[in-house]
């Protein structure tokens, strides 16, 4: 997916050895022998993963464009701090760009994601 060509907006993150990376900014050798997860790859048996169900249950997206994207970075970043503050996952999701939602939605979304949304 080409998204700004420029690895500002994010829209082309998947995890490559389970870490998010900017695809556009990824040479195919480097990626030679590693394993890469898009989002394609995230739903199993036909449930979603928890990161997309939250996208979807706290209305997320609206064009959906950044939203592959966000997920993998969400993805990323609730591995390395399973109970972020909203400022943690805005911080964590600087890298990724939405035009539509104004990114209140995403920021709750990742929050329930971990389970804490409450607070
Ligand atoms: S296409 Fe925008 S960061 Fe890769
Ligand atoms: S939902 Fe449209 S760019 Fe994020």
């Amino acid at each position: 997916m080409i998204g700004c060509d420029t690895s500002n907006c994010g829209a082309c993150t998947v995890l490559l050895d389970g870490r998010s990376v900017k695809s556009c900014a990824v040479l195919a050798v480097q990626a030679d022998g590693r394993e890469i997860t898009t989002i394609e790859g995230l739903a199993s048996d036909g449930e979603l993963h928890p990161v997309q169900r939250a996208f979807h249950e706290n209305h997320a997206l609206q064009c959906g464009y950044c939203t592959p994207g966000m997920i993998m970075q969400a993805i990323d970043l609730l591995a390395e701090n399973p109970d972020p503050t909203e400022d943690d996952v805005r911080l964590g999701l600087e890298g990724n760009l939405c035009r539509c939602t104004g990114y209140q939605n995403i920021v709750r979304a990742v929050r329930a994601a971990a389970g804490g949304a409450s607070r």
